[in-house]
């Protein structure tokens, strides 16, 4: 039976995740050495599929770093909620293109109950349109698409028919310690990653209020919610008031931050950024979905179609339901809502907020136990993130290379404000405060030594 192969994927994938808490969170030298076993040319015959997922799961399993397990804390990266995996192989089987309502009902009618429930939960305007991408990148892109759309449209010009030539010339602000990959979205949309005007930000990477420039003419203000270094807020309420005040746009990227809705207790953080025009966030960083998932957000859903719709003879666009393609920078692409979907529904508001609030006590503890080693922690652990010095930057890195050696735990290294540090992101549904002990004895030890 053609199918079996399903079921012996999952008990492989069972193992595979059942390991995890025992084996070395970064792949051995060996395993991946091992990979050289795939560089045979293209098979002339057909063969089992069986055989082809045995090898793939000898050789590729133990050459994975662990980021679904329990005790991997680099980047910003999350695990992977097991109902949401489930959900995300069921809709691998649907195989639906979800980029028109009328030919993949299901899962563009998921979609819409799943943007429904996140504008509610992040307490966005009654009305904000939606789109899922592929991350928080994409969504930065899809969103700031809508703003240029939206600022351009105020000074009488149609970006999407007549281009960037000879459009009245758009201000870009944004605090010194945007994320990378925002400049990159701004450079894709023509925006320029050079020609932004950067704003000087506080000892925790805040944009500064009192900093911010006088505003004229069309003008796109980027704020973040979540410092990928610190993980500190921008002040939305008095940044938001002054743009909009002057005629701005302000989008806020929230790849992690703005999850700090979800949770009663660090919803104070986020204060304010509902004002804003647009949003961006990640699913697959501390929703813990499979990755690709991220999702942007519009105010004025009309600006977000503007940018993104297409209309073509053959393709079944005119619908009275949203579809979905209107808003993304795809047609074609998978129902990556699906899992999203099905996160939000089986964690309920309660499993939402007790994920974001354990991960961010859980970071607490890791500054806690570093200070009182006697190590520098060199923010002010507000969410889920902690930066730690262990002396010079060259001390700093022989340190992060051993923890990562060692395997117990992942953690990577940073230069943030001119200083090196090793950067704890604590994401993941599957990190108990068994596991934060656990890395923060190996981490201690690696130090002394
Ligand atoms: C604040 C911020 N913005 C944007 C991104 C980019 O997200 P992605 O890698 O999902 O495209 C990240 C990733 O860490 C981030 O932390």
């Amino acid at each position: 039976m053609a199918y079996s192969i399903l079921s012996e994927a999952a008990r492989r994938a069972e193992v595979y995740l059942a390991g995890l808490d025992e084996r070395p969170v970064a792949p051995s030298a060996a395993a991946v050495a091992g990979l050289a076993e795939l560089d045979v040319p293209l098979p002339g015959e057909s063969s089992d599929p069986s055989r082809t997922l045995a090898l793939l799961d000898r050789v590729v399993s133990q050459a994975t770093l662990a980021t679904a397990g329990p005790r991997f804390f680099g980047f910003v990266i999350g695990g992977c909620l097991p109902g949401a995996l489930a959900a995300n192989w069921l809709a691998g089987a649907w195989d639906q293109n979800a980029g028109l309502y009328a030919s993949t009902p299901g899962v563009a009618h998921l979609e819409i109950v799943a943007l429904d429930w996140l504008v509610d939960l992040f307490d966005l305007p009654f009305g904000t349109g939606g789109a899922f991408v592929t991350g928080a990148t994409v969504a930065n892109f899809t969103a700031l698409a809508a703003a240029r759309n939206g600022v351009l449209a105020r000074a009488g010009w149609n970006v999407e028919a007549d281009g960037l030539f000879g459009a009245p010339p758009i201000t870009v602000i944004a605090g010194e310690e945007a994320h990378p990959t925002v400049l990159k979205s701004l450079g894709m949309l023509g925006l320029g990653r050079s020609r932004i005007v950067r704003v000087p930000v506080d000892s925790q990477g805040r944009m500064r209020a009192d900093a911010l420039p006088a505003m004229r003419g069309p003008t796109i203000v980027l704020l973040q919610a979540g410092n990928v270094n610190t993980g500190a807020f921008d002040p939305f309420e008095p940044i938001i008031a002054a743009a909009h005040e002057q005629g701005a746009w302000v989008h806020v990227d929230g790849a992690f931050g703005l999850w700090a809705k979800a949770a009663p207790p660090l919803r104070h953080l986020a204060q304010g950024l509902e004002n804003a025009d647009s949003w961006a966030t990640d699913a697959h960083k501390w929703l813990n979905v499979p990755y690709d998932s991220g999702l942007a957000f519009v105010r004025q859903p009309d600006t977000l179609r503007a940018a993104m719709a297409i209309t073509a003879e053959y393709l079944p666009t005119a619908t009275a339901a949203r579809n979905p393609s209107d808003y993304t920078p795809e047609l074609s692409r998978r129902a990556r809502g699906v899992e999203v979907w099905a996160a939000l529904h089986s964690l309920g508001r309660a499993g939402l907020a007790e994920l974001f609030e354990r991960n961010c006590r859980q970071a607490r503890r890791f500054a806690e136990g570093l200070r009182a080693a006697g190590l520098k922690v060199l923010n002010e652990v507000v969410l889920n993130q902690v930066l730690v010095s262990f002396g010079d930057a060259e001390r700093t890195r022989r340190v992060i290379e051993a923890i990562q050696r060692d395997g117990t735990c992942w953690c990577g290294v940073t230069v943030w404000q001119g200083r090196t540090a090793m950067r704890i992101s604590v994401s993941s549904w599957a990190t108990t405060d068994a596991d934060v002990e656990r890395s923060l004895n190996a981490m201690l030890r690696i130090a002394a030594e």
